[in-house]
């Protein structure tokens, strides 16, 4: 699968460093050849000769090594690979990356390099939130680097949270799909999912029943054509796809926010149920009882409508999909709902309870496009998904 590629593994100084030996070992095995280079820091954690054994291959340690220089210089050892790879990327190198420092090899081979670049984060979950690390992740999307990870769960620290890195299956799941070929190698497709939650205070909020399986079975097939996918999702019961550009959101207004940073695009599918109304104000602190027996009212806003604005934008992509969760008149309101929007295409459901569409495994769709109302059979939404991405790739074509 990887037959051929050659990878540069930068690998930075934190605990899930030793992940990135299996990461290799695992690279190798699928046919790439892994050239490893280490940070000082990650050298406090596994060593160079590990990392030089697993990949059988010489390992980069140091910007001024005059041996390696007169080798191979470090711009050349950045071009030579197919994609570079940084496994664990600490919060320090993210930083580094994003203000554009050279102070040391690994910085200086992503700054030198004009090939893909992936990163998988891996840090303490308050340094993966702080606004800083955000921040620079931001930076770095904009920038065309893909991000894989990190998951949620317990972290060596002891915490818990986001900041573990991903499984080197997973990551290697990301490089394969980086180097898959098919109709849509090429071309970056946009997909929003899940619900959204909109909060009342800190600790209640109000959501909807999505489970977000349609919209990620919608970014996997695009992926196995071969298309960049960025992947907006809201808090949804299903993990995201590997091998996507991940963008987690919770409101209404952080989706549009992330949806504008992630295009331009050649294609949108807008798959998320989004949250028609935001609580007005909604409170700082949890809205207790005060004794009286008074209940509280809330106040409602209308949200920005995503699939509209991009529509209706000027970075509109040349093919914008929308979903319609109908409970009756599903073609009507389908085909009027496209014509409001603006959008190309209409996948109409039926979510009227009976159906069991709405968080079930299957899906009855209709396609509503300028040429009329396609109906496809009831199916599962993993059929669905490849059949809409299929569609997607022709119209592309
Ligand atoms: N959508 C969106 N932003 C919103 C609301 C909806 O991007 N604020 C998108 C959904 O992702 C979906 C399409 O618009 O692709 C239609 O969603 P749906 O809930 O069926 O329609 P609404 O616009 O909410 O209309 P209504 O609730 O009146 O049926």
């Amino acid at each position: 699968m990887l037959a051929g590629k050659r990878l540069l593994l930068i690998i930075g100084g934190g605990i899930a460093a030793y992940k990135a030996l299996d990461l290799i070992r695992q690279a190798r095995r699928a046919g790439a050849t892994v050239t490893p280079a280490l940070t000082r820091a990650a050298e406090e954690f596994v060593t160079p000769l590990s990392a030089s054994a697993l990949a059988a291959e010489k390992v980069y340690r140091d910007l001024f090594d005059l041996t390696d220089e007169a080798e191979m210089g470090h711009i050349e050892l950045s071009r030579s690979a197919d994609l570079v790879v940084v496994a664990p990327a600490t919060a320090d190198l993210m930083g580094k990356m994003a203000a554009g420092l050279a102070n040391d090899l690994a910085s200086t081979l992503l700054m030198a390099t004009d090939t893909p670049v992936m990163i998988a984060p891996a840090m303490n979950v308050r340094m993966w939130e702080h606004p800083a690390t955000q921040r620079n992740l931001a930076i770095l999307r904009g920038d065309g680097v893909t991000v894989i990870g990190p998951d949620a769960g317990e972290m060596a620290c002891g915490e818990f949270g986001p900041g573990r890195l991903s499984a080197p299956e997973a990551i290697l799941a990301a490089i394969e799909a980086h180097f898959a070929e098919g109709p849509l190698t090429g071309r970056h497709v946009l997909v929003t999912s899940g619900p959204t939650h909109e909060p009342i205070d800190p600790v209640r909020y109000i959501a909807n029943r999505s489970s977000g399986a349609q919209g990620t079975a919608i970014a996997a097939a695009l992926r196995d054509l071969g298309a960049r996918v960025s992947f907006v999702t809201g808090p949804a019961d299903v993990a995201p796809p590997s091998g996507v550009n991940v963008h987690r959101v919770e409101t209404a207004d952080q989706m549009l926010h992330a949806v504008e940073a992630a295009l331009p695009a050649d294609a949108a599918v807008f798959a998320a149920a989004v949250a028609d109304w935001r609580v007005v104000d909604a409170a700082r602190s949890k809205i207790k009882k005060d004794g009286s027996g008074a209940l509280p009212s809330l106040s409602f806003a209308e949200n920005p409508d995503i699939l509209a604005t991009v529509s209706q934008g000027t970075a509109r992509p040349s093919l914008v999909v929308g979903f319609a969760a109908e409970t009756d008149d599903v073609i009507a309101h389908a085909t009027a709902k496209r014509a409001r929007k603006g959008c190309d295409w209409i996948l109409a459901n039926d979510v009227s309870p009976s159906t069991g569409i709405m968080g079930g495994s299957e899906n009855a769709v209709t396609l509503i496009s300028e040429a009329g109302a396609e109906e496809w059979p009831r199916m599962g939404k993993e059929a669905v998904a490849a059949r809409l991405a299929a569609r997607i790739a022709e119209a592309l074509a």
